[in-house]
């Protein structure tokens, strides 16, 4: 399926000057807020796109158009990021409607001050709209990521619009050197990571369906259009808390460096062993790159320093970045520095006591100021179980 064929056009928009997306994420190579146009015998357009965007974006629309006019607006998702041109679209086309899920209905009074009561078209799962040749169904998408998500389904051009799934951060004028995964990842863990289970759900109501997928359409990062198998499988290894790389990842905090000395040492013994490492200082990295990490890897060690009586602030707000995402299903492994009266680990272990599938790769390694001859050896130790 070529989608800037003539029955579906892309009408989205890069956003280089966003500083951070939803408020918290950097994004360096930009942002992409997608939103197609299905030309039929009846047309309609597939979300909006950003509020500073607005002007491009109907113009973008209207040379796609071509002299016509649309009949739909399909909201799939209410975050601003895709939904904050509604009102200029409905006022430039007065005799379009609105489809949206029922509670996206809501979500407009509440964000716009109508809910287009005479101008919608409130659709549930498994429900259509004709356009011709082109026939769209309806697939309900709870929490992926807000509750009102529908994903649409094109029967005619075998494309699945899927909302904010498997979309990812930067531009698509942005040349991203890792690919698709890296970005994808930070993206899936960062805003979706919290709603695996509904995930899940959605993936398993794709399959039961069993839909023809020729390429996907998300509301961010590229169209996807070959091995689609990769993204779905991908998908599912996030969504199921599965471990999707071998490798360890070691995150620290450090105060006058000897909690990163014995992070260090660690991850160098585990490199000798032939162990992959992602080693990152909490208090200096891109947290969200070592929320991603956390949750490819399936092992997991945290080392960090006793400060008023628990630990490190940037540790126990990282711990909450798992813990709030359902972390599950890893092998975890602490070291805790207190030059007198060390208690982070014990901490940090009340912090992991509410997750599923925890298990220990070794007892925590105490470190009391500088690493000794026994600190190394224990992390020695500690490579060896991990490895
Ligand atoms: Fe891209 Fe959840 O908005």
């Amino acid at each position: 399926m070529d989608y800037t064929a003539d029955k579906t056009v892309y009408i989205g928009v890069n956003d280089h000057q966003v500083d951070l997306f939803e408020g918290l994420y950097i994004v360096p190579g930009g942002m992409a807020y997608n939103s197609y146009v299905i030309l039929d015998e009846k047309i309609a357009v597939m979300d909006t796109v950003e509020a500073h965007f607005g002007d491009e974006w109907l113009g973008k629309l209207e040379a796609a158009l071509a002299g016509r006019t649309p009949d739909y607006l399909v909201v799939q998702h209410m975050e601003p990021d895709h939904s904050a041109n509604i009102g200029r679209f409905m006022e430039k086309y007065p005799q379009a409607q609105v489809v949206a899920s029922a509670p996206a209905f809501k979500m407009m009074a509440a964000y716009f001050g109508t809910d287009y009561a005479d101008r919608r078209v409130a659709v549930k799962d498994g429900d259509r709209l004709e356009l011709g040749s082109h026939s769209l169904r309806f697939f309900t998408a709870p929490f992926v990521h807000w509750p009102e998500v529908v994903m649409t389904y094109d029967e005619g051009s075998k494309v699945l619009f899927s909302a904010d799934a498997f979309g990812k951060f930067g531009a698509l004028d942005y040349d991203d050197p890792e690919g698709w995964a890296c970005e994808a990842r930070r993206y899936y863990f960062g805003i979706v990571g919290k709603f695996g289970k509904q995930v899940q759900d959605l993936l398993k109501k794709i399959t039961d369906s069993g839909i023809e997928i020729a390429a996907i359409c998300p509301l961010h990062g590229p169209v996807l259009s070959e091995d689609l198998g990769y993204y779905l499988d991908t998908y599912n290894t996030w969504s199921s808390y599965g471990v999707e790389s071998e490798g360890v990842c070691i995150c620290y905090t450090t105060v006058y460096g000897h909690t990163r000395e014995a992070a260090e040492y660690l991850a160098a013994a585990l490199e000798a062993k032939g162990v992959k490492v992602a080693l990152n200082d909490l208090a200096r990295c891109d947290v969200p790159e070592a929320v991603e990490d956390a949750f490819r890897y399936g092992k997991l060690v945290l080392a960090t320093t006793t400060y008023n009586g628990g630990m490190f602030p940037v540790m126990k707000r990282f711990i909450d970045d798992l813990t709030e995402r359902n972390y599950q299903n890893r092998t975890l492994a602490f070291i805790e520095n207190g030059s007198w009266g060390p208690m982070a680990a014990k901490k940090m272990a009340a912090e992991f006591e509410a997750c599923k599938d925890i298990t220990y790769a070794a007892d925590p390694i105490t470190i009391k100021g500088a690493m000794t001859d026994t600190n190394k050896a224990q992390l020695d130790a500690l490579a060896g179980a991990l490895a």
